[in-house]
């Protein structure tokens, strides 16, 4: 089986080829093409530029990820595409793409969830980090989930591909906008994440104390707006000098300890009333070096996994691999897209 992936929900033009062989899924080639730069100035991603340049990139993309994979049409099982959630523009580029080329090709077309896609990236062979237990290279259920991205925050229980359980969500922002939200109260460029974790290399996180949210909640879900407006009651205090690089990196380290703190918080609830054997990881955030040096301190009696930072943040290989076990085939002309759809 060989699928093309295709990925345009945000900022991120991808197109993937993948092949199933016996139980490995394997990559042929994986393009994304970003427009982040066009955005930088803004400080953060604007819908209408992100769609014109999803136009723009594509078919030069698919035809990218085709020759690079040395595979023709014709040689596809099948067409996957991401068709929400995201900027309603940039989806409809991708799936209007997809059907079309459905139908000229005359191949299925399997419609995708991208937040499902995340963690389908654990499933790609041959990109394991070195965090996955040698014994075990491929995802079992039940598993437990964690999607940490730019606009989501999700608990899930798989029980198999098709079955899952959701166990809670953010309240409000998304533990990469958190990222993003103080990094730019911090001056750094869109999107923040790894720059505000970069600065945060050299800091010492206990200087600022910042609130770690939702520590006695029984509940699974998530919040990071609290921490984000204490972050901004220590900018506009005495006590931080935006020009003094000392300052900067310590609160930069003690934000992304904090948030780190709630999001194991919150995972080691879950695994303390679930007790899965395997637990994934998904999400442009679990690209976070000091986020995955913490859970590799919990590998004992679990196999935790995390894609690679290139299978972390957004592609079509994670959009591919997800088809290989969703393969609810659609009619291409009915298929609309869904800005809002969820887990
Ligand atoms: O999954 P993703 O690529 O896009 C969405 O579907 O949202 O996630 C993007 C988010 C951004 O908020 C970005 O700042 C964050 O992931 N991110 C990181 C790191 N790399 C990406 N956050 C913290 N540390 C990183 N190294
Ligand atoms: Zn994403």
């Amino acid at each position: 089986m060989i699928i093309l992936g295709i990925e345009t929900t945000c900022d991120e033009t991808a197109a993937a080829v993948l092949t199933r062989i016996a139980d490995r899924i394997q990559i042929l080639s994986n393009i994304v093409s970003s427009s982040q730069e066009v955005h930088v100035k803004y400080g953060g991603v604007v819908p209408e530029m992100a769609a014109r340049e999803q136009i723009r990139s594509i078919i030069p993309v698919i035809n990218a990820a085709l020759d690079q994979a040395k595979i023709k049409p014709q040689d596809l099982s099948a067409i996957a595409v991401s068709f929400g959630p995201g900027l309603i523009g940039s989806l409809l580029v991708g799936v209007e793409t997809a059907k079309t080329l459905s139908l000229v090709w005359n191949r299925p077309l399997i419609p995708i969830n991208h937040l499902l896609a995340h963690f389908y990236a654990n499933w790609i062979q041959g990109q394991i980090s070195d965090i996955r237990s040698p014994t075990s290279d491929t995802p079992e259920f039940p598993a437990l989930g964690l999607l940490v991205s730019g606009g989501h925050t999700d608990l899930v229980l798989f029980k198999s591909h098709r079955k899952y359980q959701y166990l809670g969500g953010t309240r409000d922002d998304a533990a990469g906008e958190c990222f993003d939200k103080c990094a730019r109260l911090l001056n750094l460029p869109y999107p923040g994440g790894p720059h505000l974790s970069r600065l945060a290399t050299f800091g010492n996180s206990a200087r600022f104390k910042l609130p770690v949210p939702m520590r006695n909640s029984k509940d699974l879900d998530f919040s990071f707006s609290g921490l984000k407006t204490a972050v901004v009651n220590i900018t506009a205090s005495n006590s931080f000098d935006p020009q003094n690089p000392t300052d900067r990196s310590d609160l930069a380290a003690s934000v992304e300890s904090t948030i780190i703190a709630h999001l194991m918080d919150k995972l080691n609830q879950a695994f303390q009333r679930f007790k899965t054997e395997h637990i994934l990881i998904a999400g442009g955030v679990a690209a976070n070096y000091r986020l995955n040096q913490i859970l590799r301190e919990l590998q004992t009696g679990k196999t935790v996994f995390i894609p690679p930072p290139k299978l972390c943040t957004d592609n079509a290989a994670m959009v591919a691999a997800a088809a290989f076990f969703n393969p609810s085939l659609n009619d291409p002309l009915s298929l609309q897209v869904n800005p809002s759809l969820r887990l």
